[in-house]
C-alpha cells in the first residue's frame, strides 16, 4: 500500500481532482470515497465524469440507488452508494452485501466503479483498489477546505495514484498520519436528507 495526502480549498478544486482521475482511469479501476456527511464525495465523482468525457450533471447523489450507470463517457462510470448498508455490517458480511448490490457484475464490467460510503462492502472488493477520503479541516473559516488522503492498494492502483499524485502535486503520506479511512461512521446513518 502506498499513501499521499492533499488538499482541496473549494468544490471545484475537488471536482479537479475526480477529473484527474477520470481522465487517467482505465476500465475496471476501483475507487473506494469515503468521508463524512457533505465532505465532497459526490462532488468529487462529478469531477470523474468529466474526465471521461461526460458533463459534471450527468452526476447525482444516488440516494435512492445503491448504483448508477453513466454511459456515454471513454468508459462507463458506475457510481455506488453503500449508505445505507452503512452500521448493518457485521464481520464476514461485505461478500453478501456485494451480491445484494448486483456489483460484482459491475466490476467485472470493464467500466470504472466509484463508490461512496464503501465501508460495508470493502472487504469484497478487488484487492487492487484505490481509497480516497474526504474530511474537514479544522480551524477553517471558510468550511471549504478537505483534507485528501489517497491509498493505492495493488499494483495497478499504485501507478494510477502515483500518476494522479504526480499531476495534483500531492506529498506521499507521512507514515502512520491519517490513520486509514476518514468516514465511515456508522452513527450518522439516518441522519441524511430522504431516508
Ligand atoms: N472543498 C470542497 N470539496 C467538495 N465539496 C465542497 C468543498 N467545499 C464546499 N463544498 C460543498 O460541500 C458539499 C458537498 O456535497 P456532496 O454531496 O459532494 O457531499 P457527499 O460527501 O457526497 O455527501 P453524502 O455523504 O451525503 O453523500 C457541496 O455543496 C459542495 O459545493
Ligand atoms: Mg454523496
Amino acid at each position: 500500500m502506498q499513501a499521499w495526502e492533499g488538499s482541496s480549498e473549494s468544490a471545484e478544486a475537488t471536482r479537479r481532482i475526480g477529473e484527474a482521475l477520470g481522465r487517467l482511469a482505465r476500465g475496471g479501476d476501483v475507487v473506494a470515497l469515503s468521508g463524512p456527511l457533505g465532505a465532497g464525495k459526490t462532488t468529487l465523482v462529478q469531477g470523474v465524469a468529466r474526465g471521461l468525457g461526460l458533463g459534471a450533471a450527468a452526476v447525482v447523489s444516488p440516494t435512492f440507488l445503491y448504483v448508477r450507470e453513466v454511459k456515454g463517457g471513454r468508459l462507463a462510470l458506475y457510481h455506488v452508494d453503500a449508505y445505507r448498508l452503512v452500521g448493518r455490517a457485521g464481520p464476514g458480511e461485505a461478500a453478501g452485501f456485494l451480491e445484494e448490490l448486483g456489483l460484482s457484475h459491475y466490476l467485472r464490467s470493464g467500466g470504472l466503479t466509484v463508490i461512496e460510503w464503501p465501508e460495508p462492502i470493502l472487504d469484497a472488493l478487488p484487492a487492487d483498489h484505490l481509497r480516497i477520503s474526504l474530511d474537514w479541516v479544522e480551524d477553517d473559516p471558510s468550511g471549504e477546505r478537505r483534507q485528501v488522503r489517497v491509498e493505492a492498494w495493488g499494483e495497478r492502483h499504485e501507478a494510477l495514484a502515483a500518476r494522479l499524485a504526480a499531476e495534483l502535486g500531492w506529498r506521499p503520506a507521512r507514515a502512520g498520519a491519517g490513520g486509514g479511512q476518514a468516514g465511515g461512521r456508522g452513527d450518522q446513518a439516518g441522519e441524511r436528507d430522504g431516508l
